[in-house]
């Protein structure tokens, strides 16, 4: 069935019921529902999205809200920690206090898992507790509901693509856009969907690389992602970082992101916020790594896995064979032809010899 209308222009299509099935049989637990590609770029997504994603095209964007922007796993906790902490005239009082998914909206978390056999699965995790049982609500409430009774100034955490977010979004509000190498952010992903219960991936990486290119994960293809966003980097009301760049250089990191937020930061400042951005410590911190609200709520498959799990650049050459790292090159290549984007660890001379 394919639907569209005035206030969402894209067109909605089910995924063909037998590559559905096909998914389904290899894939999540929790993701039983049927699947759909969204626009011209097909943007694929769980049919959970349906009940959401024109609402959130929708949304009314209000001046003061700041979005941190991102394809999943590529520095989008990190950089919403930096971004709340700048913008909130470093409140470690508050950020000590309170989980940083509770100070920061994750706007798609209803429709990523939305699904009734998703929402079942986490009840009968949280066996009645009622704390629990109220993130749950929360989750399972839309986005956009939540985002509306928001006060503001509203942080709101999203991985929709530009073309799929409310189209004054740039000219009304700020936002930070992170990209990383692929290469990187599907290693990422892949440990991510093995570990959430209601995903469940069970597959080996080999396989959940093939889904990736195929542009069968939540919101592939990747690269229209980026370049949509890579497009409007010099809109005032973008800033574009490169997860690499930040690993490098976290303090310059952190001044660009004062600058573009319009806040001074003395040097004492900017190192004191990059010692508690600093991975190790960043791991620890419990309002930070998730463990509050994620392992306590029993989304986590297994104790030896953890949501802030390596943090490194390059990590993907530990999970790629020959084969893929040849196959990796061609899809990088052919994808980036024509564009002006470069990635910190993909550049001219690094395309150069992927397209010999
Ligand atoms: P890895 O799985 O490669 O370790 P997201 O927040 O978008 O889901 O991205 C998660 C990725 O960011 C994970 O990558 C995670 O370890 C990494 N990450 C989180 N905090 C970080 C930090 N303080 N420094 C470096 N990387 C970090």
């Amino acid at each position: 069935m394919t639907t569209s209308s005035n206030n969402f222009p894209l067109e909605i299509k089910d995924l063909d019921p037998e590559e559905a099935d096909e998914i389904h049989k290899h894939f999540f637990k929790g993701y039983q529902n049927g699947f759909l590609r969204v626009g011209p770029k097909g943007y694929f997504f769980t049919n959970g999205i349906k009940v959401d994603i024109k609402n959130t095209y929708n949304m009314p964007i209000r001046p003061d809200d700041t979005f941190v922007v991102t394809f999943p796993k590529s520095g989008t906790t990190w950089t919403q920690e930096l971004v709340w902490m700048v913008a909130n005239n470093l409140d470690y009082e508050k950020s000590d206090s309170i989980p940083l998914h509770e100070r920061f909206l994750f706007l798609d978390m209803f429709m990523v898992i939305n699904s009734d056999i998703t929402k079942n699965y986490m009840k009968d995790f949280v066996k009645g507790d009622e704390r629990l049982l109220k993130i749950i609500e929360k989750v399972t409430t839309p986005g956009t509901e939540n985002a509306a009774k928001l006060p503001s100034p509203r942080f709101i955490k999203t991985h929709m693509p530009f073309s799929l977010l409310p189209p004054k979004l740039l000219d009304t509000a700020k936002v930070v856009y992170v990209a990383r190498d692929p290469r990187d952010a599907v290693v990422s992903y892949y440990h991510h969907h093995k570990l959430f219960h209601f995903m469940g991936y069970t597959g080996d990486f080999k396989q959940y690389w093939e889904y990736f290119i195929q542009n069968k994960i939540d919101f592939t293809p990747y690269f229209p992602h980026v370049i949509e966003a890579w497009e409007q980097r010099n809109h005032p009301n973008l800033l574009f970082l490169f997860y690499e760049d930040m690993l490098k250089d976290l303090p310059k990191a952190v001044r660009q992101v004062a600058e573009f937020l319009g806040k001074t930061m003395t040097d004492e400042q900017v190192s004191r916020l990059c010692d508690r951005l600093k991975f190790d410590n960043f791991k620890k911190n419990p309002m930070l790594n998730f463990e509050v609200g994620g392992r306590d709520l029993g989304w986590i498959t297994k104790k030896d896995r953890t949501f802030i799990r390596k943090g490194k650049s390059g990590d993907w050459r530990e999970h790629f064979d020959e084969q893929m790292t040849a196959q990796a090159q061609r899809w990088i290549a052919d994808n980036l032809r024509g564009t002006d984007l470069r990635f910190p660890t993909i550049t001219d001379s690094d395309l150069a010899s992927y397209n010999k």
